[in-house]
């Protein structure tokens, strides 16, 4: 079965190469088609549906059903490639402590250890489908989700369990913090022990990832040697990294990150100029999460710094109870436009295909033949709605 989309007002491919894309620099690397139509095909039990033809409506072939968007747009579904969603509790007196004051330093994070390890799996499961229902109903077709909240072998390897119902992009994050019972420094390295051995051969089967919260300016995370011995030991288990890193201060995340060629690091609020160097040279994507900023009161990171020296720039939401409670990608772009010096254009792409480099992935953040037809609505005569009517529920994943 086929599907015809017509009356798309403005379609978003980020494709640079799509023929007869509009040339004008508000749009610049978006690969914007108007009055366009997309033709979706495929999909059944194993696989997902694919975009099978993408061009002007006057051009378009037939196919089994049709629909008219009547002169809305069209954008790719947004990748949030990095949210922790698993998690049970509430901790919405410490967003308020912060908004009149009170630094974060992780410490929140065992609140949250404590409520998700009591939750059954009935209702972590409830929780969890619900945010990702949420996260879809605002544009989001991939998420990234970590474990973390467990922090034993058992309660971590739950937390992937449940995060593999909901998405292929699952994290260990075994390293999110030391247990508060465990801080001593011999509880400390017994712990580490156990992230690298016990716990991680446990996890690795349930994930794709391995994750960090490298943070020498916490006392809760990791430093740069116990980071790179977790990073290590996920890799030799046959895990892809990802990194926490440089969030609440300069620290090394962001160069063990590129040294040890990862994905993504992670926040990147404070980076030194050597740090940004690195990742200009790198394929290491730094993935920003200003949402974080808005909801600790820290400063944005600046993106236009790492924009123009040429490293790969991602938004994602870090969806989590504790730095930033929202699962908005729309929202995301905003703040990423408003406060961190990215065009529209850059912010767009930073949501789409920016997430899709930081999750490794070809099949999506693009509208173009050949990939997952993950396609996102913008109930709007252009994409430029998402950002400009702030806080106005305008795009929603397009159900096919
Ligand atoms: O990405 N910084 C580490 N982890 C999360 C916050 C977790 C929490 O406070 O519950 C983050 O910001
Ligand atoms: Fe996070």
């Amino acid at each position: 079965m086929s599907m015809l989309i017509t009356g798309i007002a403005e379609l978003v491919t980020c494709e640079s190469t799509t023929e007869g894309a509009v040339d004008e620099p508000l749009h610049a690397g978006l690969g914007v088609l108007r009055d366009a139509a997309v033709v979706i095909g495929g999909g059944g039990e194993d696989s997902a549906p694919t975009v099978e033809w993408v061009g002007p409506a006057a051009q378009a072939p037939a196919a089994d059903w049709a629909i008219d968007l009547e002169g809305r747009s069209v954008v790719p579904g947004f990748v949030d490639s990095h949210s922790h969603l698993v998690f049970a509790g509430d901790r919405s007196a410490e967003f308020a402590a912060r908004m009149s004051g009170t630094p974060y330093d992780g410490g929140g994070i065992a609140v949250t250890v404590e409520a998700t390890r009591a939750a059954t799996d009935g209702e972590l499961r409830a929780t969890l489908q619900h945010r990702v229902q949420e996260m879809r109903a605002q544009g989001t077709t991939t998420v990234e989700v970590k474990s973390g909240y467990g922090l034993t072998v058992e309660d971590e390897v739950r937390a992937l369990r449940l995060a593999r119902e909901v998405t292929p992009e699952v994290t260990y994050l075994g390293a999110h913090v030391v247990p508060p019972d465990r801080r001593d420094p011999a509880g400390r390295a017994a712990y580490l022990d156990l992230v690298c051995g016990e716990m991680l051969q446990a996890c690795a089967p349930h994930a794709r990832w391995v994750d960090v919260f490298c943070e020498p300016a916490s006392p809760h995370a990791f430093d740069g040697q116990e980071s790179r011995r977790v990073l290590e030991a996920g890799r030799d288990a046959g895990l892809e990294l990802r990194v926490h890193g440089n969030q609440l201060g300069e620290g090394p995340g962001a160069q063990l990150a590129v040294e040890l060629g990862a994905a993504s690091v992670d926040h990147c609020t404070y980076l030194t100029d050597a740090d940004v160097e690195a990742l200009a040279g790198s394929d290491t994507v730094a993935t920003l999460l200003p949402g974080v900023e808005f909801s600790t009161r820290q400063p944005y990171p600046d993106a236009r710094r790492l924009l123009d020296a040429g490293a790969r720039v991602a938004i994602a939401s870090d969806c989590n109870p504790g730095t930033c409670y929202s699962s908005s990608m729309p929202l995301m772009i905003a703040l990423a436009v408003r406060e961190m010096g990215m065009t529209p254009a850059e912010a767009l792409r930073a949501a789409t295909v920016g997430g899709a480099q930081a999750l490794r992935r070809t099949d999506i953040g693009r509208v173009a033949v050949g990939l997952r037809a993950d396609l996102a609505l913008v109930d709007a005569p252009s994409w430029l709605h998402i950002p400009y009517r702030v806080g106005v529920p305008v795009v929603r994943a397009l159900e096919v």
